[in-house]
């Protein structure tokens, strides 16, 4: 078994050492800028993980793990026009150092690349079943995509709604990675599907811990701009939980803020942060976060590995839930 920080530089360097030989450059730089500027790679270390449960030739399944990869990173171009970034991991956004209409093309181009290297030297025997997982994963993300929209205009989201939608727009990549890395790994179907389990809570909790950065994490360490979900009108968790929770006044000026056209953005920012303060909403998501830790700690109970083995993958869970980046 390999330690979750020897699989990230395993699969770091093999992405370091990806080459995008094809023309023009103006749609593949944006792919390699983007690529380079690192990331957990939680998924792809979760993939291998899964695989190396059951199997010790990690090196054969780097493609599918590069594949979630530069999937995920395909996501991030598009989220980010969607969400306005103008910062991730550190740097300038792709639509800021180049325009939205890269961010748009290579993201597709990133999208069929991922296709490429998740079908290249995947087993035949898998290949279907493999592929078929990659797209439904693909499709929900999209699905969890739009409702993440749909929600920034909307009031009344619940808290189910939230979750939901955070499954499908976050969980849904652990939980294929993992399943995908298992099913690799000859894992029994049970096995699989616990794994997957295990991805959907550990996602929630995750994207959870995301929300709650997006508005209390360290700005030099956070990579992306503090304050970007309140200035998108983001129903997070913790502004699902204002909105309920607020007295009178609280919500008058809350919603004063969610209705505002004009504003100063860091006023906007520090206004509606100091109601989260007031209201007491960031105690709640952390609360919350444990929760799923916990119920994603117990779906990896169900699976029958030796526990020697687990000890990692739980160890990689309490190192994202206190992670800062
Ligand atoms: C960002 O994913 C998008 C979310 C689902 C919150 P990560 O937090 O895994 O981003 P990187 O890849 O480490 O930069
Ligand atoms: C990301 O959610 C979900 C996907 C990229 C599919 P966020 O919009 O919260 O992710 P960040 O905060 O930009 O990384
Ligand atoms: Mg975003
Ligand atoms: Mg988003
Ligand atoms: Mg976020």
């Amino acid at each position: 078994m390999l330690k979750s920080s020897e699989l990230l530089e395993l699969i770091n360097t093999h992405i370091a050492e990806l080459a995008f030989a094809r023309k023009p450059q103006g749609l593949y730089a944006p792919v390699s800028y983007v690529l380079s500027l690192g990331g957990k790679r939680i998924r792809p270390v979760l993939m291998l993980m899964a695989y190396n449960l059951y199997k010790n030739d990690v090196n054969s399944i780097l493609n599918q793990a590069t594949g979630i990869e530069v999937y995920h990173n395909y996501t991030l171009l598009h989220d980010d026009l969607m969400d306005k970034a103008d910062r991730r991991r550190g740097k300038a956004t792709v639509h800021k150092v180049w325009n939205e209409n890269t961010a748009i093309l290579s993201g597709d181009a990133m999208l069929v690349l991922a296709y490429q290297f998740m079908a290249d030297g995947c087993p035949s025997a898998s290949l279907k079943k493999v592929l078929d997982l990659f797209s439904l994963t693909a499709l929900e993300i999209c699905e969890g995509q739009q409702y993440d929209m749909d929600f920034e205009a909307r009031l009344d989201v619940t808290e189910a709604e939230y979750i939901e939608m955070i499954r499908l727009k976050t969980s849904v990549l652990l939980a294929a990675s993992l399943k995908i890395g298992a099913w690799l790994g000859g894992a029994s179907e049970e096995d699989a599907s616990g794994l997957y389990d295990f991805g959907m809570n550990l996602g929630v909790a995750f994207q959870l811990k995301d929300d709650w950065l997006d508005v209390y994490g360290n700005p030099d360490v956070f990579g992306k701009n503090i304050g970007g979900d309140i200035l998108c009108n983001k129903k997070t968790y913790l502004l699902i939980q204002a909105l309920e929770h607020a007295g009178e006044e609280q919500s008058r000026k809350l919603r004063r803020w969610l209705d505002a056209a004009e504003y100063e953005p860091a006023e906007k920012i520090a206004s509606v942060k100091e109601l989260y303060d007031e209201i007491g909403v960031g105690r709640m998501c952390l609360q919350k976060i444990e929760e799923y830790t916990a119920l994603a700690a117990k779906s990896l109970e169900k699976v029958s590995v030796p526990s020697e083995a687990k000890a990692e993958l739980k160890d990689l869970m309490n190192r994202l839930m206190n992670r800062e980046v």
